[in-house]
């Protein structure tokens, strides 16, 4: 089946947006299925950066199919902003990018209640990026969102909002603070924001089976990473949504068999942003310095991420729970000055030595990572365009890197742009699987 999914595998931002890029030059289509403008996926295209929020990055490929599942939580606003951007920028939107008339709209309301939450004091904080995702996740499995294929029956639309409402406003109103919202006024909002979003709505279900029916190779996006996805991260400290490989599923309305390779996407050390542990992390110093050199700073949010050494208890776990046929390494030109690089193959909890993904957040909380040193390659690595062309070292650490997660790596990256990337072999940039 000539269907690739890219997944994070790791806590997001390992560069999903420049893989994508990558291989949808051989996709028709490019599709997201989970998450929604709390992604912030960066391509670089002749050095112009382009952030891509909701629409996927195949978008800079002209002439390519570019789908919004049903998996995604679609902000209006944000996708009106974001279309109007890459209109202005000269990208062509019209005619190739499609929204599923089952995606879930994320309102002004749900916005509102994820600030609302993480700045309670009695609340728990995530590190939300409050662009109201998990809200508007709350409520399609409460059963009182709003989809597209609903917005022309208006009737059915004010139940809903009346049905959110009365619970939404005690919430606002008696533990938050905050106003209240009429039913009027969220029934206006939504109005005017179907109206932007109409042109583009579709069955994408139908159209991706269509494709698939005509032999044509498709891509599915994944934004954040498998230590974030709602049931396999390091709950509670995640997103909302499945954002491994069997998100890619339903998220688009494929079945899993028809998903032909799995690419864990992973950088060459680790990242996180937001609240919660993180075994790997170095201390302030040294977060410092790798921040500045790889730039590490939220595209969403422009928060600071933090910094760690590379964590194969995390990666191999997302080999598992993604059926990862490879990965894509990504960054490893920023490690270029280390001396000394190391990557954890075990946490110590207690007196306990473990190789498992703890499920208990106070356990991954207590985790010390033990780990096994490299000699760094100093020098730099921004111009290898193969394996070959790389130090001695390096080819070290992604052999290392190979041997202990149990899959090969296909792609590394080495740079922002395009071209600044290492195919392994050329089945690393096809579909023919
Ligand atoms: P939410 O998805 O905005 O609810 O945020 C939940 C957690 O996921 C927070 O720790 C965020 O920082 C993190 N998160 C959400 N989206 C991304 C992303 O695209 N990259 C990295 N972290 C993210």
């Amino acid at each position: 089946m000539p269907v690739l999914a890219i997944i994070g595998a790791q806590w997001g931002d390992e560069g999903k947006g420049k893989i994508v890029d990558l291989l949808a030059e051989n996709a028709h289509v490019v599709a997201r299925y989970q998450g929604g403008a709390n992604a912030g996926h960066e391509v670089v295209v002749g050095g112009e950066s382009f952030i891509l929020h909701l629409v996927p990055s195949g978008i800079l490929h002209p002439g390519k199919i570019n789908i919004i599942g049903n998996g995604v939580v679609l902000d209006p606003e944000s996708f009106e902003a974001e279309v109007n951007g890459l209109r202005k920028r000269g990208v062509k939107v019209d005619g190739c990018l499609f929204v599923s008339d089952r995606a879930h709209l994320t309102l002004a309301l749900h916005k509102q209640l994820d600030a609302a939450r993480e700045g309670a004091s009695e609340g728990k904080k995530i590190g939300s990026t409050k662009r109201g995702i998990s809200p508007t996740y709350m409520d399609k499995a409460g059963r009182v969102g709003l989809r597209p294929a609903d917005l022309n029956d208006a009737d059915y639309c004010k139940s809903i909002i009346a049905a959110n409402l009365y619970e939404k406003n005690i919430l606002f109103k008696e533990l938050y603070g905050v106003k209240p919202l009429s039913a009027a006024s969220v029934f206006a909002e939504v109005k005017r924001h179907f109206a932007a979003v109409k042109p583009f709505l579709a069955d994408t279900t139908g159209m991706i089976h269509k494709f698939l029916a005509q032999g044509k190779n498709i891509l599915l996006e994944g934004a954040q990473g498998t230590l974030l996805d709602i049931d396999h991260g390091s709950y509670p400290y995640v997103t909302a949504s499945n954002a491994t490989a069997g998100g890619a599923a339903s998220g688009t309305g494929l079945g899993p068999t028809q998903i032909g390779r799995v690419i864990g996407v992973c950088k060459a050390y680790t990242t996180r942003v937001g609240e919660g542990p993180f075994p790997t992390e170095f201390d302030a110093k040294k977060s410092h310095i790798v921040r500045e050199l790889g730039g590490e700073y939220g595209r969403t949010t422009g928060r600071a991420r933090r910094c760690g050494w590379l964590d194969m208890v995390a990666l191999k776990h997302a080999v598992m729970v993604n059926g990862l046929t490879e990965l894509a390494i990504t960054k490893l030109d920023v490690l270029d000055t280390m001396a000394e690089i190391e990557i954890c193959v075990a946490y110590k909890i207690g007196n306990k030595t473990m190789t498992r993904f703890p499920a208990s957040v106070s356990e991954l909380d207590r985790a010390k990572p033990v780990t096994k040193k490299f000699k760094g390659w100093l020098s730099s690595t921004k111009k290898a365009r193969s394996l070959k062309q790389l130090p001695t070292n390096a080819r070290t650490y992604l052999k290392a890197i190979e041997a202990l997660a149990g899959v090969p790596v296909g792609i590394v990256s080495v740079g922002a742009d395009r071209t600044e990337t290492i195919f392994v072999n050329k089945k690393a940039r096809d579909y023919s699987f």
